[in-house]
C-alpha cells in the first residue's frame, strides 16, 4: 500500500538512486544476453525494479537489484469514473472488456449501487468503490465544481489502493471501451520508473482549442506511470487548490501533471470520440497505431449497425480476443481484373470500391459522422477527411464483420457481411464492373501479432467472376511495394 505522506524529496533521491542502478544494470545486460522475447524491444531491453514500496520509506536501505519482467497486464491498474445513475446500462461497455481476476482495479461510484441489476455485484464487473466524501474538501479548495473535484481526487484513491508491483495507472470513464493488450504493448516500451503522461487528443479540434492541445482527454484514457501517479496523488490537494477554478477534470490534471514537469505523450490509437452519429468512416480508416480505446460508446450511433450499443461492444471484442495488433488496422488490396478497390479495417469492416484508388485516399476516413460540437464552421477534426458522396466511382459498398474462427491451416479468418443494398447505381467509368452482388469477404490473417507496427501489410484478392463471396489473404509486402 503506497503512502500519501512520502515525502517528495524521499522520491527523487530514490530516483536518482534507480537511475544509477538502472545504468549499472543495463550495462551489465548489454554485456549479456538481451530477454527478448516481447514485440517491440528487440533491439533494446527495459530495465527497472520492482515496485517495492517497503523501500520507499528509507534512501538508505540496500536495494535489491532484480530485472524486472516485461509490463504485463498485471502491472497496470485502472480507476473508472463511473455514476450509479449511468452504470444500470454502462456496465455493458466495461464487461465487454474487462477480464474478472485478471485487469485490475476499480470502478468509483458516486454513492452505492441499488436496484436488482446491480445486486448482487457482478462478478464480470470491475469491483466499485464508492468515492470519498469531497465536501469537506470543495470547502478548503473553494473548488467551483465539485465533480471535477471527485474526478481528480479519484486519482488519488486508485493510487491509494493500488497493489504491489504496479507500473501504470489507467484512469477512464465508465463508457470506454479498453484494448488492454495494445496498451500493455505500448507501455512496455517504456521506463516505468520514469514520469510519463499519455492519453490522447479530441478528434473534434475545437474542443483542443478550447480545453488544451497538450491534455489527455481523460474518458478515453489517462495513462501516468506509478511514480508520476504517486507524485501527483501526493500533491492532489495543492493540485485542487490551485486549480480550484477550473471546470475540467482533464484539465486539471494535465495542470497539475505540467506543475511536477511532466507533459504529454499522445498516443493515436487512444481515441475520445468527440464525434457524433455513424462512425463507420471514421473507424474503417483507422491511423496505422495501436488501437487503445474508443469512448464515448454512449453517444454514438451504435457502431455495427443491426445490434444496440452493448451488442456492438461485445461484438467488437469478439475480434479483439483472437488478434489486439490487427484491430482497426486498414490494409489496402485491388482485383485489378475488375477495377476493385478492396479497403480492410480488420475486426470491424469490409469496403469495395468499384474504382481503383490510391492508399493516401482510402485512408481519409469518410465524412459518415459529425463533430461533437455544432459549429458549422470548418476545420472540424484533427485528422484528414473526405466527404461523403453518393458518387458511385466513389462510395465503398460497406461489409461489418460478423464472425470470426481459426482455419485448419492457422489462419485467422474473419467474414465480413453486406450492410445494405447500395442503390445507387454502378460506377460508369470505362472498365469499372459493378460489385453489388458480393456478399461476403473473408479475410485470412496470421495468427501471430502484427509486428511492423508503423507499416500496412499487404494483400491479395481471390474472386472469381460472378461470386457473392470474395476472400482477401494478408501477406507481407514486398519490397518497395507501392499501393496505388
Ligand atoms: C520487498 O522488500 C522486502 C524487504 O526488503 C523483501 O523481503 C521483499 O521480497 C521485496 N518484495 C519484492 C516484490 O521485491
Ligand atoms: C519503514 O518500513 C518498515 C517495514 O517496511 C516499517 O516497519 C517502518 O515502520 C517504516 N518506517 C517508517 C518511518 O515509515
Ligand atoms: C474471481 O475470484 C473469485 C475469488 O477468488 C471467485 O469467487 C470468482 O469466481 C472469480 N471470478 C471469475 C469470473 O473467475
Ligand atoms: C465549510 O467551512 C466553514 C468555515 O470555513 C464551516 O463553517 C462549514 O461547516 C464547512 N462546511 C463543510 C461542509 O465542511
Ligand atoms: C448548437 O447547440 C446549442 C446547444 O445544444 C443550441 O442551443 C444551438 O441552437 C445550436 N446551434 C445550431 C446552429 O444548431
Ligand atoms: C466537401 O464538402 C464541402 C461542403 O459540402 C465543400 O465545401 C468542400 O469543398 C468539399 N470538399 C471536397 C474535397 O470536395
Ligand atoms: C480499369 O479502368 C481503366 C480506366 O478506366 C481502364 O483503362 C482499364 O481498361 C480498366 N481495366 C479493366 C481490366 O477493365
Amino acid at each position: 500500500m503506497p503512502t500519501f505522506e512520502t515525502s517528495l524529496v524521499i522520491n527523487i533521491c530514490k530516483a536518482v538512486l534507480i537511475c544509477g542502478l538502472t545504468l549499472y544494470v543495463a550495462t551489465i545486460i548489454f554485456l549479456n544476453k538481451c530477454p527478448s522475447n516481447h514485440l517491440f524491444s528487440s533491439s533494446k531491453c527495459i530495465t527497472s525494479f520492482p515496485n517495492n514500496n517497503s523501500q520507499s520509506n528509507t534512501s538508505n536501505h540496500v536495494v535489491q537489484i532484480s530485472i524486472s519482467v516485461p509490463t504485463n497486464i498485471n502491472h497496470l491498474v485502472f480507476g473508472l469514473l463511473g455514476s450509479e445513475e449511468a452504470w444500470h446500462h454502462r456496465k455493458p461497455y466495461i464487461e465487454s472488456w474487462w477480464r474478472p481476476n485478471i485487469t485490475k482495479g476499480y470502478l468509483l461510484l458516486d454513492v452505492p449501487p441499488q436496484g436488482d441489476d446491480l445486486l448482487p455485484w457482478s462478478l464480470n464487473s470491475p469491483p466499485y468503490r464508492v468515492s470519498d466524501d469531497v465536501s469537506p474538501l470543495v470547502n478548503e479548495t473553494n473548488h467551483v465544481d465539485p465533480r471535477v473535484l471527485r474526478m481528480v481526487h479519484g486519482i488519488m484513491e486508485v493510487v491509494r489502493e493500488a497493489h504491489e508491483g504496479v507500473r501504470w495507472v489507467v484512469m477512464g470513464d465508465d463508457d470506454s471501451i479498453f484494448f488492454v493488450d495494445n496498451m500493455v504493448d505500448i507501455l512496455a516500451q517504456y521506463d516505468h520508473t520514469q514520469y510519463y503522461y499519455f492519453g490522447g487528443h479530441s478528434e473534434f479540434i475545437m474542443a483542443n482549442y478550447f480545453f488544451s492541445f497538450h491534455q489527455a482527454f481523460g474518458g478515453a484514457g489517462i495513462i501516468l506511470s506509478y511514480p508520476l501517479a504517486r507524485a501527483f496523488a501526493n500533491n492532489v490537494i495543492s493540485c485542487l487548490k490551485r486549480y480550484a477554478y477550473l471546470r475540467s477534470a482533464d484539465r486539471t490534471t494535465m495542470s497539475c501533471t505540467a506543475d511536477i514537469g511532466v507533459n504529454l505523450s499522445p498516443l493515436r490509437g487512444s481515441h475520445q470520440i468527440d464525434l457524433r452519429g455513424d462512425l463507420s468512416g471514421f473507424l474503417s480508416s483507422h491511423p496505422k497505431s495501436l488501437l487503445v480505446s474508443l469512448h464515448h460508446f454512449d453517444t454514438i450511433d451504435p457502431i455495427f449497425p443491426t445490434m444496440d450499443r452493448a451488442q456492438s461492444g461485445y461484438h467488437l471484442l469478439n475480434a479483439a480476443k483472437f488478434d489486439q495488433s490487427r484491430m482497426l488496422q486498414q490494409t489496402i488490396c485491388y482485383k485489378r481484373s475488375n477495377n476493385w478497390t478492396f479497403s480492410i479495417s480488420w475486426g470491424y469492416s469490409a469496403n469495395i470500391y468499384e474504382n481503383i484508388m490510391p492508399r493516401s485516399w482510402i485512408q481519409r476516413p469518410i465524412e459518415t459522422f459529425k463533430p461533437w460540437g455544432n459549429i458549422t464552421l470548418p476545420p472540424h477534426y484533427n485528422f484528414d477527411t473526405r466527404n461523403f458522396s453518393w458518387d458511385p466511382c466513389e462510395t465503398p459498398h460497406m461489409y461489418f464483420f460478423q464472425s470470426i474462427e481459426i482455419t485448419p491451416r492457422n489462419k485467422i479468418l474473419t467474414k465480413y457481411i453486406r450492410a445494405w443494398p447500395r442503390g445507387i447505381g454502378v460506377c460508369l467509368y470505362p472498365g469499372s464492373y459493378p460489385a453489388e452482388y458480393v456478399n461476403e469477404i473473408h479475410v485470412y490473417s496470421p495468427t501471430t501479432k502484427r509486428l511492423k507496427i508503423n507499416r500496412c501489410e499487404c494483400c491479395d484478392v481471390i474472386h472469381k467472376a460472378g461470386s457473392f463471396k470474395a476472400a482477401v489473404r494478408y501477406r507481407e509486402c514486398k519490397l518497395d511495394e507501392i499501393i496505388a
